[in-house]
């Protein structure tokens, strides 16, 4: 097993983002991460490099990668490993990007921090990969600031950044959802392009079941913090069993918000919402059980 959460649990001050999620990804193995907007994503992915906004801390769990301890590892060795053996296409692309600096000089920043090539011999390899994500001049891209290209020209560097070291595992924080539905397709295309020949493991985070369907093998639905269903692609859209991935594989209208937990969740995350409550769902938090091949999901009805 290349990558193996357990238990992760993350705040933000007296906010849990994150509550007791565990996961594994295979080698080459893309899970999809899918919940509404706050679900925790980010965070999710974030922590997989320790890499949280402040004042974001991983406060119990254990994160594994390649048999290694991430959350015992001193930051000078977490250093090495990310954007090398790990890497992230942020979510947000512009504050990826330092303006100050043109696009020639940071994208070469991990070959040259990770693998000791030469500007010179980084900004070669970048040219070649800024070519594969669809961008006709590289050479003239390498020497603009982020702010001289479009929002798609800097996905695709940042794509492109992510896949330079060659990475066993990726984390792809919604790459392309600030984009038009064309550039969109376009960039999914050849980021999967790029993800099936490296066979990078990859953590795709999305609120998006199109892109589920198509480019994860298996789906984890997050819900305020928790994991309330994982199962592979395949299960999930056609036979969900969480009335919560009911309600978004059914495209069914749900009234009300995702709550914010502020301690341990004492009853059902998705209670105020769910058609299906029960007396026991608002005094007992549903643990994860197995409900077949691979199919795990946190519901009292199970
Ligand atoms: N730096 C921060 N400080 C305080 N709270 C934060 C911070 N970053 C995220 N949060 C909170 O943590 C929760 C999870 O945020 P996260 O960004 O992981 O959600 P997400 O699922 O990625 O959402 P989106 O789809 O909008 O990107 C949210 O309630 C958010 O407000
Ligand atoms: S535990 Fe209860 S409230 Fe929660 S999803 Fe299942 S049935 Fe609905
Ligand atoms: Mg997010």
């Amino acid at each position: 097993m290349l990558l193996q959460v357990k238990d992760l649990t993350v705040r933000y001050g007296g906010h849990l983002a994150v509550w007791e999620a565990g996961f594994t990804l295979g080698e080459g193995e893309v899970l999809g991460l899918v919940g509404e907007s706050g679900a925790g994503k980010s965070t999710v992915g974030r922590a997989l490099l320790r890499l949280l906004p402040e004042p974001g801390r991983i406060v119990s769990g254990a994160i594994t990668f390649k048999g290694r301890d991430l959350l015992a590892l001193p930051e000078a060795e977490l250093r090495a490993l990310r954007g090398a053996e790990i890497a992230l296409i942020p979510q947000d692309p512009l504050a990826a990007l330092n303006p100050a600096f043109r696009i020639g000089l940071q994208a070469t920043d991990a070959l040259a921090l990770h693998r000791g090539l030469s500007r010179r011999e980084g900004k070669g390899v970048m040219a070649r990969l800024l070519a594969r994500m669809g961008i006709a001049d590289p050479e003239d891209a390498l020497r603009r600031y982020p702010h001289e290209l479009s929002g798609g020209m800097r996905q695709r560097v940042l794509i492109a950044i992510a896949f330079s070291c060659g990475p066993s595992l990726l984390v792809a924080d919604e790459p392309t959802t600030s984009l038009d539905v064309t550039t969109q397709a376009q960039i999914l295309r050849l980021l999967d392009g790029l993800r099936s020949e490296t066979r990078v493991a990859t953590c795709f985070i999305t609120h998006d079941l199109g892109i589920v369907a198509h480019l994860t093998h298996r789906v984890a639905i997050l819900y305020a913090g928790c994991l309330v269903e994982q199962a592979p692609t395949e299960t999930i859209l056609t036979a969900p069993r969480h009335p919560y991935t009911r309600a978004l594989v059914g495209s069914l209208p749900l009234d009300g918000i995702m709550p914010a937990l502020q301690g341990p969740p004492q009853a059902c995350p998705f209670s105020d919402r769910c058609p299906e409550r029960m007396a026991i769902c608002d005094t007992a938090h549903p643990p994860l059980k197995s409900v077949g091949a691979g199919h795990q999901v946190a519901c009292h009805l199970y």
